[in-house]
């Protein structure tokens, strides 16, 4: 199976009371990690690239062929959906031409018209080449990439005209952030969730952050209506760590301990015992159709 958007996938797990993950890739390795772990657990998958790590592997044109070609040369097949990850008006534009097959683009920051006029010229253009569509109200906390959020919980009736423009998903701040959890956060703001919820109906809801909520959280936030759920961090420490492993126990010195093909290994597996780990917890394991 090719490419897809997130349409379908998004509706059955709306359907089936699940979540499909999006995992933040930043290179070969990572992108072969995340598509093995799908297809051996049989989950749909979401792969989004944040700009800067679109601007790392040299641009959209890049990573759309890449991705495409692994697909493919793999034989994967479950639904595979490429996303590009909050971004801008103008990488959103380019990402539909590049070829991914869903585009978020992030206008939380922006005076809440000009979000509303560029989010509807983004969804007229993406989904005249069937590409979907994420939008976003109020903005997501932490950093990453350097875009800073304000750790926002959205507005419920904001979130009812941005969602009414015709999106496929619709991202709403409900307290979460990016990157590791403070020890003082307070936790999901599930009420507003469920207003959020009762206000957009069926749109499914996608839950930034991923890396650190409970998984008590994350369910709830499921049974709310949230379809997808973000990982980026949780990716980059496992990989770290066990590529730190690797390193402390002087793999490298060893043989050929030196082939970059075995020092990027321990890491390789890193990601793909997290992301099984949250294909679990989102209960996507199996529903690939
Ligand atoms: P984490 O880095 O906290 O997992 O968040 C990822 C994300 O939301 C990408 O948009």
């Amino acid at each position: 199976m090719g490419l897809v958007n997130v349409n379908e996938m998004m509706a059955n797990a709306l359907k089936g009371h699940y979540a499909v993950g999006a995992f933040n890739i930043n290179n070969l390795e990572w992108t072969k990690a995340i598509l093995e772990t799908a297809e051996e657990l049989k989950s749909p998958v979401i792969l989004e690239v944040s700009e800067g790590a679109n601007k790392y592997m040299t641009g959209y044109k890049t990573v759309a062929a890449m991705v495409k070609a692994m697909v493919e040369s793999m034989g994967i097949t479950v639904p595979v959906a490429l996303h590009l990850d909050h971004g801008t008006y103008e990488g959103a534009k380019a990402c539909i031409e590049a070829g991914y097959t869903s585009v978020m683009f992030d206008g939380s920051h922006l005076p809440f018209d000009e979000n509303i006029e560029k989010t509807k010229e983004i969804v007229k253009l993406a989904h005249s080449k069937g590409v979907s569509v994420e939008a976003e109200v109020g903005a997501i906390g932490g950093e990453e990439d350097g875009v800073k959020g304000r750790g926002e919980v959205a507005n419920p009736k904001e979130c009812k005209i941005i969602s009414d423009l015709g999106i496929d998903m619709l991202a709403a701040g409900i307290g979460n952030i990016h990157g590791p959890y403070p020890a003082n956060w307070q936790g999901l703001d599930f009420d507003t969730l469920a207003e959020i919820k009762k206000t957009v109906g069926d749109k499914p809801l996608v839950l930034h952050g991923g890396t650190g909520i409970p998984e008590d959280q994350v369910k709830k936030a499921i049974s709310l209506g949230v379809c997808k759920v973000n990982v980026n961090t949780e990716c980059q420490q496992y990989f770290t760590q066990a590529t730190r492993k690797y390193f402390e126990a002087g793999k490298d010195l060893e043989k050929k301990g030196y082939d970059p093909r075995n020092v990027l290994k321990p890491g390789f597996l890193g990601i793909k015992e997290i992301v099984k780990i949250k294909m679990e917890m989102f209960g996507s394991v199996g529903k690939a159709n």
